[in-house]
């Protein structure tokens, strides 16, 4: 017998990030080759943007997904995540011309601020939250403050695409697989800022940094060729990163849901106040992840050069959170 279907929300369901990402969820690449799912999908009430949907859904069905047990088009966010069991907010406002960083993070907020209450109110009191659309980290902040009823715990930022940029780097630069490379971690904010960390990070039980045996590469091009991709990506395609980005959406709930079989991934999540960050920020950070749940990795040493790089992208998160504080009152 079939195990009972999953509902999973995605926002910005007609965009190209949904598009890299609802076949594949709905092939089981996701949540496991034996598990169904519903999909629920929200996009903004727009003619255009739902028209584009209904397109999106009639794809779907022509896959004939033998795992897709149903699925709905929705305007509302108190109807998209209704009994939800995975929340995927990818759906955000982009930057406009003319647009100060503070104006996106408002416009942001309000979709967010809108979002986790609607979460709070209807979703199901276990579901996992994945926040993509940008600011990820404080539009997860936002959304976890807007749902009081929920854990904090449930509220998760990407880091992931990050991490797997980080792992690329180093595979391509030592010639191994990228399976091999075990505890790496992206610490912080899913911006330029970030940390990739290679300090704990090994291949085959070798030190990367043995490996590489080269602290400047470390530092001048591998920290900032991550910290810098998602603009370099925009500079060859035009538009930003989609595949990649849906593809790390995977892996980041497919971990979470099913373990990462104690392998180190890098997850956002709020802070429990370890790392000197405090509690409640959305932060990149190494977990382990089992049975469903994601446990940070503790005690590791932080050495001048890291606690210097953290705090920097720690201080962006602050000036964010500073910066909405007034929406979440
Ligand atoms: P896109 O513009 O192609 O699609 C976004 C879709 O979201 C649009 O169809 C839009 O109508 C919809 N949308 C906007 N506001 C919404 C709302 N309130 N409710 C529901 N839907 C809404 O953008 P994309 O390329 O799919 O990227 C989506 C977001 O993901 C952007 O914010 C982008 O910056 C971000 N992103 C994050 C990462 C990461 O690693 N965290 C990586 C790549 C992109
Ligand atoms: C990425 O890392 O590819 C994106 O977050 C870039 C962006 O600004 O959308």
């Amino acid at each position: 017998m079939s195990k009972p279907a999953m509902r999973v929300a995605v926002t910005g369901a007609a965009g190209q990030i949904g598009y890299a990402l609802l076949f594949r969820i709905a092939s089981g690449e996701m949540l496991g080759k034996d598990q169904p799912v519903i999909l629920q999908l929200l996009e903004i009430p727009d003619e255009k943007a739902q028209k584009a949907l209904q397109g999106v859904m009639m794809e779907l069905e022509d896959c004939a997904f033998p795992l897709l047990a149903g699925m709905s088009a929705h305007s509302d966010p108190r109807t998209a995540f209704k009994d939800a069991d995975v929340a995927l907010l990818v759906g955000a406002r982009p930057r406009g011309p003319g647009m100060e960083r503070k104006d996106l993070l408002h416009v942001n907020a309000q979709i967010f601020t809108a979002q986790g209450k609607a979460l709070n109110e209807v979703a199901s009191r276990d579901v996992k939250v994945l926040v993509v659309g940008n600011p990820a980290n404080t539009n997860a902040y936002i959304a976890m403050k807007s749902a009081p009823d929920l854990p904090a715990r449930n509220f998760t930022a990407m880091l992931r695409l990050d991490h797997n940029r980080a792992l690329s780097q180093i595979a391509t630069k030592t010639g191994k697989a990228v399976a091999d490379i075990e505890k790496l971690i992206v610490w912080g904010n899913h911006s330029p800022t970030m940390y990739p960390d290679t300090r704990f990070a090994t291949i085959g039980g070798q030190s990367v940094q043995a490996l590489v045996n080269d602290d400047a590469w470390i530092r001048d091009t591998f920290i900032p060729t991550v910290g810098k991709r998602g603009a370099a990506i925009i500079a060859a395609r035009g538009l930003s990163s989609a595949a990649s980005a849906a593809n790390a959406a995977i892996d980041h709930i497919r971990d979470w849901v099913l373990g990462s079989n104690g392998k180190w991934v890098t997850m956002g999540v709020p802070s429990d106040g370890s790392y000197g960050i405090p509690e409640g920020i959305i932060y990149g950070v190494p977990v382990t992840t089992a049975n469903g749940e994601y446990t940070r990795v503790a005690g590791l040493e932080i050495d001048a050069f890291s606690r210097e790089r953290m705090d920097f992208t720690l201080n962006e998160l602050l000036e964010e959170r500073d910066g909405i504080a007034e929406l979440l009152k």
